[in-house]
């Protein structure tokens, strides 16, 4: 596993809050693969709409979640504003999120190690990363940033509609009982309400550089 492994970084944080960006930006920089595993939920919920079955119905589910392959990962369809509200939807359920675990442990636990972006990677799925990152920002200023990238993808919504998406986006990843949305205990907090994205790449460097120099003091030391 990566306590042993390779270098693994997580970032977790609520929708639009830059984490996404931030996730990127250090795996170029570490050069280390990515995972976004908002598009594993974002893709068993958007197929489980096209089967025709209900988003409640946690069993249909789970048997698309265990069937789930990277290659089903390219559509543009799971980056839409529906697409989002189903991941959410289907995220609650226990059984999804089991059935997602041990193809994300696999990527976690890569030999080189990995940069991991989600909701409960520093939680959950890899709670013992060296490096763990709690990215927020505003709800206000999340709605803008989510609503320019809407708009840049065709969809046009407005402010109000969005903000209303991600306050109960927010409110149903929070709750749920199963890997609520919340940052690990060790997590850095970084709030990018006031920041350019290239502030938030070098502030999350700056905090994963500390960390990586205590992961290699403690496997040297
Ligand atoms: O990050 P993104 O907005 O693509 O995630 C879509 C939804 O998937 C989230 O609102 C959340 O409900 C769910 N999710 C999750 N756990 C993760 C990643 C995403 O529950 N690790």
């Amino acid at each position: 596993m990566s306590g042993t492994g390779g270098f693994v970084i997580t970032v977790d944080g609520p929708a639009a809050s830059g984490k996404g960006t931030v996730a990127s930006r250090l795996g170029a920089l570490y050069g280390l693969p990515v995972l976004d595993s908002g598009l594993l939920y974002r893709a068993v919920g958007v197929m489980l709409q096209r089967a025709g079955a209900d988003l409640d119905d946690a069993a249909a589910a789970e048997a698309l979640a265990r069937r789930l392959s990277a290659a089903d990962l390219e559509d543009p369809a799971f980056r839409t504003r529906g697409a989002g509200e189903a991941a959410s939807r289907v995220a609650v359920h226990g059984a999804v999120r089991a059935a997602l675990l041990d193809l994300q442990r696999r990527f976690a636990g890569q030999a080189g190690g990995a940069v991991l972006d989600g909701r409960d990677m520093g939680t959950v799925i890899c709670p013992q990363a060296p490096a763990k990152l709690y990215v927020t920002a505003t709800p206000e200023v999340r709605a803008e940033r989510r609503r320019r990238q809407l708009e840049a993808q065709g969809e046009t919504v407005s402010a109000a509609e969005v903000l209303e998406d991600i306050r109960r986006r927010d409110a149903r990843d929070a709750g749920r009982e199963a890997a609520p949305m919340r940052p690990a205990a060790d997590a850095v907090l970084l709030d990018t309400s006031e920041m350019t994205i290239e502030q938030a790449a070098d502030a999350a460097r700056r905090i994963v550089e500390a960390a990586r120099a205590r992961w290699e003091g403690s496997r040297h030391g």
